[in-house]
């Protein structure tokens, strides 16, 4: 090991002639020399070795490894073959492996650290499709901020997130880390969170680089199954997929992840038209592209590559600059190179976008500015984190019925019986993505009830949720059969004035490779449910989960239902004080709920076929179901308050000689309460050179309103929000009649026609 501590860096300094501080505002075309300068020292080897991203793969804090696959690593760690770790994570270890690459490499060029951070670091923040569900655009950008703060002290600089994949299918397990089905409210929550996590300045010590993800097509996988074919059509890739990956690019995002998933036929890893094409090509991406793990060999698998350096080949080739956990880079890419298979510029053009952002970041000014153990003690999970992550869990929670005004719960005099498995739960509320969390660190329901202590409070489990838990991987085995504590739960519910039951999904049923078949209560919980509601109907059913569920029954029979996903850290306080009307519910779904899983997938913004429902007085001979209704169960949208509102006025008009259409409404608290309600703006282009969907979100704007308070709202459509793709991927506005719709979710009626003219 050398004994200069920084050698290797000033070696570095030295040769290229430049100046150390890459702080905030640093001039882009100084990094461009820097980034030229420390390019033109670099060997082959060292250049593929930036290409290279390794797990981490020993215990940093003990011996290094001296055999085998792990040896290997880091041997090529110490060699200078690797650019990024992930899973390396708290600032002992970070420290540890950074050492290794600035002090013991020839060129020193530090490591850019990488996790997934996907709803916060050990603050957990509600899974992302929750966060969805508040429309709070500012909400969702702070959350984001405290997890990258809360990540830079642990000595990360970068998470894989956000996942912007528009998903329609409640079946595949990954729609919680998205944003749902649209792909303006996408779009938008996409770029609040870029903003978040990279803030104004990627060099500051609180923020982290964002990584738009999974590049693309992935949230379509056939069948909600995980990892499955794609089979989108390009009306779907250029108008629905597209949207939110080019809006976090606007937005100045520094790295995009691409994809498991083959469309068209080619895996997006390999695929020239998405990376380079239309990423780095139309879109003139200028950060890097990380492949997802695994999948450049996985392009074997596939059946696409013969072997692992064909698979190389290709996806450098293809436009992906980095290699997580494939290993075909650091062994393939320099003798294809020598092999004139692949063009050295394209490897000069990876490392280039490589070394760009670890520049930005300021990595070369101080390689350790994330290694800070005082700094990581006095940020982690302070004060400020808990408040910000209570206040987005609260914005999350959509109340989807509420019958004979039972909710809120009075706060005193009650007698109350809480059950079910997930109410004293302080695992499940953390989700699947909470690498960094710690385990039982959630606020159960239970805990937060007993906030309110002038109420009887009596908990019964009912049944256990589930039955064990694979530590490894997390897998939960969910309890289907034992009914045995159902009598003592029937018994509290008998005796009490209202029941609240708090059922779903446990934290590991959904997320990556959490596919579920059925989308219903899982287990025993339907007929807890069911139980319960004979010995006392008053019941307030909690639901907890990370997709959509169908659950029919409970919307027949259950009076009150409140949404209230996996909120994270601070979920038991969230849901107690909505019960209670502390906090006045204002969520709207990010995602149609089905009534069975049958009708998957389903999204409001379909397009209308030859034969739809409304045109239809035939019987049998239109688009539908024979034993179900085509309606969804609560649709896009869709979401209660315990006041209520009415929007009149309703004008749209395009002005003389202007491309836009100005919309006005009037929206009026027409309930008792002070509340916020979540106005959405539809249309329907209803003829174009290829069809429209039957409504398209195009604007949204959250109003707060005290009782009998009327507001006027504003909207401006304008060519963004008017055109559309053609299937060549060129942007169109025509001419034409439009219908404009606002509401307070998908399925409002209340509308207006505007005969739109081109001007230009
Ligand atoms: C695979 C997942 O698809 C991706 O989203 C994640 O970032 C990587 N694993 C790294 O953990």
């Amino acid at each position: 090991m050398r004994q200069n501590h920084y050698l290797p860096f000033l070696v570095v300094a030295m040769l290229t002639h430049t100046l150390w501080s890459f702080g905030q505002n640093t001039p882009t075309s100084v990094i461009e020399q820097k980034v030229d300068s420390l390019l033109r020292i670099m060997t082959l080897e060292e250049k593929v070795g930036q290409m290279n991203q390794y797990n981490g793969f020993w215990n940093v804090t003990g011996p290094a490894p001296d055999d085998g696959a792990a040896a290997k690593k880091y041997d090529h760690l110490r060699k200078g073959y690797v650019g990024s770790m992930l899973n390396v994570a708290g600032v002992e270890n970070v420290r540890a492996v950074q050492k290794i690459a600035v002090e013991e490499t020839r060129l020193g060029i530090p490591l850019i650290i990488g996790f997934d951070v996907i709803h916060g670091y050990k603050t957990i923040s509600p899974i992302p499709l929750a966060e969805a569900a508040s429309w709070d655009l500012e909400a969702i950008k702070k959350s984001a901020a405290v997890a990258a703060e809360e990540t830079a002290a642990a000595g990360i600089n970068w998470t894989f997130a956000p996942m912007v994949d528009i998903s329609r299918d409640a079946r595949w397990g990954r729609v919680m880390e998205g944003a749902g089905e649209d792909p303006y409210l996408g779009s938008k929550i996409a770029v609040a969170r870029v903003q978040g996590f990279q803030g104004d300045d990627l060099s500051s010590i609180k923020t982290i680089v964002a990584c738009a993800k999974h590049f693309a097509g992935y949230g379509f996988s056939e069948s909600g199954k995980d990892y499955n074919t794609v089979d989108a059509g390009s009306n779907t890739m250029y108008n629905i997929i597209f949207p939110p990956f080019q809006a976090a690019k606007d937005a100045g995002v520094r790295t995009f992840m691409n994809a498991f998933n083959v469309w068209n036929g080619i895996p997006s890893t390999g695929n020239s038209f998405l990376q380079r094409d239309i990423l780095k090509g139309k879109w003139d991406f200028e950060g890097f592209v990380v492949s997802d793990w695994g999948s450049i060999t996985e392009m074997i698998t596939h059946g696409y590559a013969k072997d692992g350096k064909e698979a190389a080949r290709l996806a450098a080739i293809a436009g992906s600059d980095m290699d997580m956990e494939s290993y075909h880079y650091v062994e393939h890419l320099a003798s294809l190179v020598r092999e004139n298979k692949v063009d050295q510029a394209l490897i000069d053009d990876a490392v280039k976008r490589i070394l760009r952002v670890k520049f930005e970041l300021g990595l070369f000014d101080d390689p350790y500015k994330y290694c800070d153990a005082q700094r990581q003690k006095e940020v982690t999970g302070k004060k400020e984190f808990q408040d910000a992550v209570l206040d987005m869990a609260k914005k999350s929670i959509v109340l989807l019925k509420n019958e004979q005004e039972l909710l809120p719960l009075k706060k005193s005099g009650l007698n109350i019986a809480l059950i079910g498995a997930l109410a004293n739960d302080k695992n499940s509320p953390l989700g699947s993505w909470r690498l960094a969390g710690d385990d039982n660190s959630a606020v159960s329901v239970l805990e937060g009830m007993q906030q309110y202590p002038n109420n009887t409070l009596t908990f019964a489990k009912g049944a256990d949720l589930s039955i064990g838990e694979t530590a490894f991987i997390r897998e939960v085995k969910i309890n289907e059969r034992d009914t045995s504590a159902f009598a003592k739960a029937r018994t509290v519910a008998s005796k009490a004035d209202v029941v609240v039951m708090v059922l779903g999904e446990h934290g590991f049923q959904s997320g990556e490779g959490r596919s579920r078949a059925d989308i219903d209560l899982p287990g025993v919980q339907q007929a807890l449910l069911e139980t319960i509601y004979k010995a006392n109907p008053n019941i307030v059913l909690v639901l907890n989960n990370g997709r959509p569920l169908a659950i029919p029954w409970a919307d027949k029979h259950i009076p009150a239902i409140v949404e209230a996903w996996h909120l994270g850290t601070q979920s038991g306080h969230a849901i107690a004080q909505v019960l209670y009307g502390d906090y006045n519910p204002s969520g709207k779904l990010p995602m149609t709920f089905p009534r069975s899983v049958g009708q998957s997938p389903i999204y409001y913004n379909h397009l209308r076929t030859g034969r739809p429902d409304e045109l239809s007085d035939d019987l049998v001979f239109w688009s539908h179901y024979q034993d179900q209704a085509v309606t969804p169960l609560y649709p896009f949208g869709h979401g209660l308050s315990y006041t209520s509102f009415a929007y009149s006025n309703l004008t749209a008009t395009q002005p003389a000689s202007s491309n836009t259409i100005e919309v006005s409404v009037t929206v009026t608290n027409t309930g008792k309460r002070a509340g916020k309600e979540v106005v959405q703006l539809y249309i329907n282009d209803t003829y174009a050179s290829v069809v429209r969907p039957v409504k398209e979100l195009k604007g949204f704007e959250l109003v707060s309103l005290q009782p009998s308070q009327s507001k006027e709202i504003r909207f401006t459509l304008d060519k963004d929000a008017l055109g559309f793709y053609n299937n060549q991927g060129e942007y169109k506005v025509e001419s034409g009649d439009f219908i404009i719709y606002v509401g307070g979710s998908s399925q409002t009626d209340l509308h207006t026609n505007v005969d739109y003219k081109k001007t230009e």
